[in-house]
């Protein structure tokens, strides 16, 4: 059966929820067969069996925010043979010797695969090593300074006696590969160098506890654009938006992944538009408010621009989308069951240059944020469909004597009928032995994403309505 690598973004845990969520209630029906912290390994039910599946990867690359590049496997080596042949001492060298030229072998028999035509061509290939962590002393020292020259070497020979008229690779700062600190291509360099053409290529050799998977790249993210949208939108304001990745995973768990063009969502804290920004590019019908009219006013120009760039119609009475509505009157507004989905990052209180004390944070949230939250679910249930989501960013907050404080935001959704959404259904992924890797049961109910050092670190939830309304 045919597998993919996916290449993972920093926030490993929250890719591979977001993957798995995609890959089990969307069309693109598959399951994680294996992971490390920088790749998935993934099984299509259908996906392979199309003829274009190219185009089916490229689609479901834009559809996930968290994923960086999808490659192909070609071919796999067991753990023990990549032990054999690039151990941390080399003490036999007959064994060395032998299981590397296995892995040329495999490798041997996969270049015709990755490249149309080798014959009388000109080819250029980049060589990217996606390791278990990049921390591990066997990347650096290993990986990067011996596994890494050694297949730029052969797999240039190896393509010369397959008749190539001439092989060059991509060559990585030789400081980086001295110090052992090397980042793989990024997906950026990929669209620059060309490596989608058929002269060209990205092998990627993505290891996991269980072995090396043998790839090559066929979709990449396309940074620059979400970049445009972050950084050249008409108002932005960097520390109270979230990125455009975390706007897409979360759009991404309100499992609405068919017609999303009828599908309406609301950010009712929409602040400069970061969410409907993304929602747009990701084909939702976008609708928001916040009580602040520079805000709302900030949104409605943003997306007007976004809808300029991308030679889109400016949708019908666009300014009753966007309105100014305090919270706490929300459903005055819209009618009853109106939103598919809502997605949104609430106040999450001032921003902290330094931690605050314990008491201060805990009188944050008793006397702003709970209040905020409550408000926020009464309401939401109103204008929500019967089994709708809702993705929320809740706080929580590093205190100088108190640790890390954050409330009680299941208890408020469970009190306005609502209900936990667990982020990764742990009975679909096989856990790995390192603990890093690991999921835990209470940990998939909601993911962290935060920066180290972060006075304020961002809590994703995902909750759904209950079938039967508040009403009856
Ligand atoms: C953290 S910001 C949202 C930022 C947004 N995600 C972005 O990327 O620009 C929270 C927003 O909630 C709004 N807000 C705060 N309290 C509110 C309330 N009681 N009712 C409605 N909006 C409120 C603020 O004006 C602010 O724009």
């Amino acid at each position: 059966m045919d597998k993919y690598i996916f290449v993972l973004g920093s926030n490993f845990k929250l890719s591979l929820a977001e993957l798995d969520n995609v890959l089990n209630f969307s069309r693109f029906k598959g399951k994680i067969l294996d992971y490390s912290a920088n790749i998935a390994v993934v099984e299509f039910e259908e996906l392979h069996k199309n003829k274009h599946y190219i185009n089916d990867l490229m689609e479901l690359q834009y559809v996930l925010g968290g994923i960086q590049k999808i490659s192909k496997v070609f071919d796999f080596v067991h753990i023990n043979t990549l032990m054999e042949a690039f151990p941390t001492h080399i003490e036999k060298y007959k064994i060395v010797e032998k299981t590397r030229s296995k892995i040329l072998t495999l490798i041997n028999n996969s270049l015709p695969k990755m490249f149309k035509r080798i014959k009388n061509e000109s080819l250029f290939f980049a060589v990217s090593i996606y390791p278990n962590f990049y921390d591990e002393e066997y990347y650096k020292n290993v990986l990067v300074k011996h596994l890494l020259p050694f297949l730029n070497k052969e797999i240039m020979n190896l393509l010369k006696e397959l008749g190539a008229k001439k092989a060059l690779y991509y060559k990585y700062p030789e400081e980086n590969i001295q110090s052992g600190n090397l980042n793989p291509l990024f997906p950026h360099n990929l669209i620059k160098y060309g490596l989608f053409n058929e002269d060209r290529a990205e092998i990627i050799f993505g290891i996991t506890e269980e072995g090396m998977y043998i790839g090559r790249t066929y979709s990449c993210d396309d940074p620059s654009y979400k970049k445009k949208i972050d950084e050249e939108r008409p108002f932005k304001e960097f520390k109270s938006s979230i990125s455009p990745k975390l706007a897409i995973i979360m759009l991404n768990f309100l499992n609405l992944f068919e017609e999303r063009e009828s599908k309406k969502i609301l950010d009712p804290f929409v602040g400069n538009g970061t969410i409907l920004l993304l929602a747009t590019i990701e084909d939702f019908q976008v609708y928001g408010t916040d009580n602040d009219a520079q805000k709302v006013h900030n949104t409605y120009r943003n997306l007007n621009w976004l809808l300029n760039d991308l030679e889109e119609e400016i949708p019908y009475k666009l300014k009753n989308r966007i309105k100014q509505v305090e919270i706490k009157n929300l459903s005055e507004h819209f009618e009853k069951s109106y939103f598919d989905g809502v997605v949104t990052e609430p106040d999450l209180g001032p921003f902290f240059r330094t931690k605050p004390y314990y008491k201060e944070a805990m009188d944050l949230i008793q006397n702003k944020l709970i209040p905020l939250y409550s408000h926020a679910f009464r309401e939401v249930e109103i204008i929500l469909k019967p089994s709708g989501r809702i993705a929320i960013i809740a706080p929580i907050i590093s205190t100088i004597d108190g640790g890390d404080v954050s409330m009680n935001i299941e208890n408020i959704a469970l009190n306005n009928n609502f209900k936990v959404i667990p982020m990764m259904d742990l009975e679909r992924i096989t856990n790995k032995s390192n603990q890093r890797l690991q999921f835990q049961k209470s940990q998939v109910r909601a993911f962290l994403d935060a920066k180290k050092g972060q006075v304020i670190k961002r809590k994703i939830f995902v909750f759904e309505k209950n079938e039967i309304s508040n009403d009856y």
